[in-house]
């Protein structure tokens, strides 16, 4: 079996403990403190939460994934659905339909999974009013069994038309269950901060921060060893250091690379810095299209600004040197070009210098001699 997963939620083997997070986290949720978890993309923000649900006995997880949320009623058969999958008997869905009978809504089976889904009817659920009942669904829920609430990607609301109104109305009925937690967790990235640290958001120090970073090296290392060595290969720490740093130690790029050591080589093999080569190949041949096309959409300078910091490291872009190296007529130019390539999230500000959000994406660039 392969020994390392990205690209999903991981638990059990796949799952490095986190114990200092896990703890705070778990003891957030019984003392009923919302909380705002935030990281980097890719951290471990969701797997984090699941495996603090794990060891939470007794309680209920209503988890709502508000990715791509784009209207109201999206909002509204998200929270029903994830309340319908709460729990394996079927008297979920029927319940959650009931606290929601206004919006008419219809029960149906996932294809894929089997699980209940619930979509609202659309012309009742577009105003922003019918999140209330929506809401009231989750009070009824709290009344019932003992709950927490989990809103991930929580930043999407920001997407809604109505985003004032609907964040307003969910926070001043959130108020009302001061024994319910409820985790909000985003990408540092997105609007996630300014939901809660800008003064005027009805979300403002609402809730305590935890910030999901990297997982500290005396543990990764020791546990991606283990990884490799149950998957018959040899490794030592320098060569996991060497994953970290061409990672960034951003956890799930760095399982993404071992898997990719791991699927070009050989059982018994023992891995060495010259087996990153075919590993990051390997990564080309599935992702290359998608940085063909990420590149293919820039200007000029824009794609001369990225291949230099690609190349050069972008800790100082406004040094002559580096202006010279990417050929940039002017700082003016360059400003613009770096402004568009953060919107575009292909570079990030870190600590006064930029970064690329996918390290595959700069060692493809580098790979592609431009
Ligand atoms: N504790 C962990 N131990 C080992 N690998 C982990 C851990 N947490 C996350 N990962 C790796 O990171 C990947 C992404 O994890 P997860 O989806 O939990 O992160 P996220 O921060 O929620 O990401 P996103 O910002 O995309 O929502 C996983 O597929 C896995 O490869
Ligand atoms: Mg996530």
């Amino acid at each position: 079996m392969k020994p390392f997963k990205y690209g999903c939620v991981v638990g059990a083997d796949f799952f490095c403990p986190r114990p200092v997070l896990q703890n705070r986290l778990t003891e957030y949720i019984r003392d009923g403190q919302n909380v705002v978890l935030v990281g980097e993309r890719r951290m471990g923000k969701t797997s984090l939460i699941f495996a603090a649900c794990k060891t939470l006995k007794g309680y209920r997880m209503l988890y709502v994934d508000l990715l791509n949320i784009r209207t109201v009623s999206d909002f509204c058969n998200r929270v029903a659905t994830a309340a319908a999958q709460m729990g394996k008997k079927a008297s979920f869905g029927s319940r959650a339909m009931s606290f929601i009978a206004r919006l008419r809504p219809t029960l149906s089976l996932d294809p894929e999974n089997g699980m209940p889904v619930i979509s609202v009817d659309t012309r009742t659920a577009e105003d922003p009013r019918s999140m209330t009942d929506v809401v009231s669904l989750i009070e009824r829920f709290a009344k019932e069994e003992k709950l927490f609430v989990v809103f991930d990607e929580f930043q999407e609301i920001k997407k809604l038309d109505d985003s004032e109104q609907v964040l307003a109305l969910l926070r001043s009925r959130i108020q009302l269950l001061p024994d319910t937690c409820f985790v909000f967790s985003g990408s540092v990235r997105a609007d996630m901060v300014s939901i809660f640290t800008d003064p005027a958001s009805a979300f403002y120090k609402s809730a305590l921060t935890l910030e999901v970073s990297n997982i500290p090296d005396d543990d990764f290392i020791p546990f991606l060893l283990r990884r490799f060595n149950s998957g018959n290969r040899k490794a030592d720490p320098d060569f996991i250091r060497y994953i970290l740093e061409f990672t960034n130690r951003t956890t799930g790029d760095v399982q993404q690379l071992c898997a990719a050591v791991w699927s070009t080589t050989e059982d018994g093999q023992y891995l060495q810095e010259s087996n990153i080569a075919a590993a990051l190949q390997d990564i080309f041949a599935t992702e290359g299209g998608q940085f063909e096309f990420q590149t293919a959409k820039l200007t000029r300078y824009q794609l001369k600004a990225l291949i230099a910091i690609a190349k050069f490291g972008g800790e100082k872009v406004y040094s002559s040197e580096f202006l010279q190296r990417a050929e940039m007529p002017s700082t003016t130019t360059l400003t613009k070009a770096l402004k568009r390539l953060t919107d575009d999230r292909l570079i990030y500000n870190y600590r006064k210098s930029y970064r690329f959000f996918n390290p595959f994406l700069r060692a493809w660039i580098v790979n592609r001699g431009f």
